[in-house]
């Protein structure tokens, strides 16, 4: 895990190099550094801290260069120090490298180059990169020669781009972890995301596993790992530059919460015609020979499969939803063509759901993506993606992908229950495609009337916050307690309200608010379940229509608008994804990156 950056062209590579590592904070924020060309050496600076400590340090006596490379690291061997912050350098300082991934075989390598005489300074795995590179640089007859070398040697995943003293040229090389190549008129930039050069160029190559590059002020040369020339489509984004940063909000959560209702429009449009759904890839009759459906996924977008799983259920079909972690190791017995695997992933890019997709692949399943990102590992290797269009999303805390997702899944849910045998559509099917168009602007309707930060302010000095629902609003309220321990780092549970009196009633007082979801399916338990925690001191957070029967118990109320119980689980969820950024508000956290998180794992 962690972003790279690297750029080469006219001018000065420095300021666009940190404002790039900036737009890639998301993926980690532990430590950060930079390295230049600038005619007299290699110029390294990096320090342990986030990178607006990095740019602070760097003073205008700083060198010049017009081609480096950049890093933002999330730690995975050896903490957040200095001397584990990347670029990592070689022996003689002649090469200098950024990495994202895991190198499986460091220890063989760095043993194998100690005995060559490489001594090392740093705990991580990247290190032994520089070192083996200018190993084969003493015999290999190019630089080309001695970088493929170095890469074909590595064993696990990599986004790699490295610099050598006194030449204008960076070599990169993926496998595994993303890298994408910007094109901008005689600039060339490569990133582990499209944002980190975004403000530059919307022209970009997507690489692909194996693929090897040489960007160099007259071109960029791709190769295979065999040396073989290749030529990778170039691509047009349309993400507007001003979605990736905070458009005049305090923090990008408080960002993308606000613009769900542009982004929700994004995910629907066309998707609904004439109370038929049509989801361009997936005509009815794709899903014919499905007999059971597996959603592979992890932290909210495991959420948002546990909605689509309950949808599948509703509708008949076999459907279960697997943490993504688990799918690998503890496999749910044979897959067949019959299966349908869908990996639910914001990114594209989680390690363990990509892990869990290759596998169901390798067994012969059909799989799918429900993604939010063009050109990311999951699109590419699925058979078929579709996307969920929320917009590139910064927060580490997914709020606007989540709702995106739900609601995606729970189209595809229709189609799939029009396709599979035996499967039947709900009774309400109608009103439900009739109201989605709605839920934009009851989303607009949440947020203009909420009263969550009143909410947040009641609470936050509780002891612990319980998030309750059942069925759909079972993944709601782990939504619900997956954000608010996210951002607050307080203890926060999300449970099927059901399971409430089978253990956690024993952790009940009147310091722990419940939380719990109306959204008008499967409610006079939950009622029943509050009421048995409210017996018990504690305060229950209803939120529910105005009109509910549960406003007359609760304690506190957070009103959704009335609509399908479909959509206003989802109204329910906006209203916890604010709750939980007042209470993280209140408590004076780092809202967009809380400790010890990144947004895209791409580590397992
Ligand atoms: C990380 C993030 C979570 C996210 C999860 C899955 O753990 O911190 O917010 O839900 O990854 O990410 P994905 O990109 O696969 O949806």
């Amino acid at each position: 895990m962690c972003g790279i950056i690297a750029r080469i062209g006219e001018g000065d590579a420095i300021t666009k190099l940190v404002s790039g590592l900036e737009n890639l904070e998301y993926r980690g924020y532990d430590s950060a550094g930079v390295a230049v060309q600038n005619g007299s050496g290699i110029s390294v600076y990096k320090r342990s801290g986030q990178v607006s400590e990095l740019k602070d340090s760097l003073v205008s006596s700083v060198p010049k260069g017009n081609v480096g490379i950049g890093h933002t690291r999330w730690s995975t061997h050896g903490p957040p120090t200095d001397e584990n912050a990347h670029p990592h350098t070689s022996q003689t300082d002649e090469v200098a490298v950024v990495h994202n991934g895991i190198i499986e075989n460091y220890t063989e390598l760095k043993e194998m180059l100690r005995e060559k005489g490489h001594e090392f300074t740093s705990d991580t795995d990247t290190e032994v990169i520089p070192h083996l590179f200018e190993q084969y640089l003493e015999d290999a007859p190019d630089n080309v020669t001695a970088f493929r070398q170095t890469v074909r040697d590595l064993e696990g995943s990599y986004a790699v781009a490295a610099l050598v003293d006194g030449e204008d040229a960076i070599y990169a090389a993926r496998q595994g972890s993303p890298l994408i190549l910007g094109l901008d008129n005689g600039e060339y930039y490569l990133a582990s995301d499209v944002p980190a050069f975004l403000d530059h160029t919307e022209d970009v190559v997507y690489f692909e596993d194996g693929d090897m590059a040489i960007l160099e002020p007259t071109g960029v040369t791709m190769t295979d790992m065999e040396g073989n020339r290749i030529n990778r489509d170039v691509e047009h984004i349309d993400w507007d530059p001003e979605d990736a940063g905070k458009g005049g909000y305090d923090h990008y959560m408080l960002k993308e919460i606000n613009t769900q209702p542009n982004a929700l429009s994004n995910t629907i449009e066309g998707r609904v015609q004439d109370g038929e759904v049509n989801l361009e890839d997936f005509p009815p009759g794709t899903f014919d020979n499905v007999d059971d459906v597996h959603f592979v996924a992890c932290g909210t977008s495991y959420h948002a499969a546990l909605y689509g799983q309950q949808l599948l259920s509703n509708a008949g079909i076999r459907a279960q939803a697997f943490r993504a972690s688990e799918y690998v190791d503890a496999s749910p017995g044979p897959v067949s063509e019959n299966t349908l695997v869908i990996a639910v992933t914001q990114s594209g890019e989680t390690a363990d759901t990509l892990g869990a997709l290759r596998q169901a692949k390798t067994e012969g399943a059909q799989v799918i993506t429900v993604t939010n990102v063009v050109g990311s590992t999951a699109a590419r290797t699925a058979d078929e993606a579709l996307f969920i269009r929320a917009g590139p999303e910064i927060g580490v805390a997914a709020t606007k992908t989540f709702s995106s997702q739900a609601v995606t899944l729970s189209l595809l849910s229709v189609r799939l229950a029009e396709d599979i045998d035996g499967a039947s559509l709900p009774g309400d099917v109608d009103e439900m495609l009739e109201t989605v168009y709605d839920l934009p602007k009851h989303v607009d309707q949440v947020l203009e009337t909420t009263n969550a930060r009143a909410i947040a302010e009641k609470y936050t000095d509780s002891e612990s916050f319980f998030f309750i629902g059942r069925g759909l609003n079972n993944a709601v309220a782990k939504e619900g307690a997956l954000k608010f321990k996210e951002i607050t780092y307080e203890h926060a549970e999300g449970f099927a309200s059901g399971e409430l009196k089978h253990g956690p009633l024993a952790l009940v007082t009147p310091d722990t608010p419940v939380f719990a979801v109306f959204s008008g399916d499967g409610d006079g338990k939950t009622m029943k379940n509050a009421e048995e925690a409210q017996a018990r001191g504690a305060p229950i957070v209803a939120v529910a229509s105005a009109d509910h029967d549960v406003i007359d118990i609760a304690d506190s109320h957070l009103e959704i608008p009335e609509t399908h119980p479909v959509w206003a689980g989802l109204l329910a969820n906006v209203q916890l994804q604010l709750v939980s950024y007042y209470a993280a508000r209140l408590l004076d956290r780092p809202i967009d990156k809380p400790r010890n998180l990144a947004k895209s794992v791409t580590v397992e």
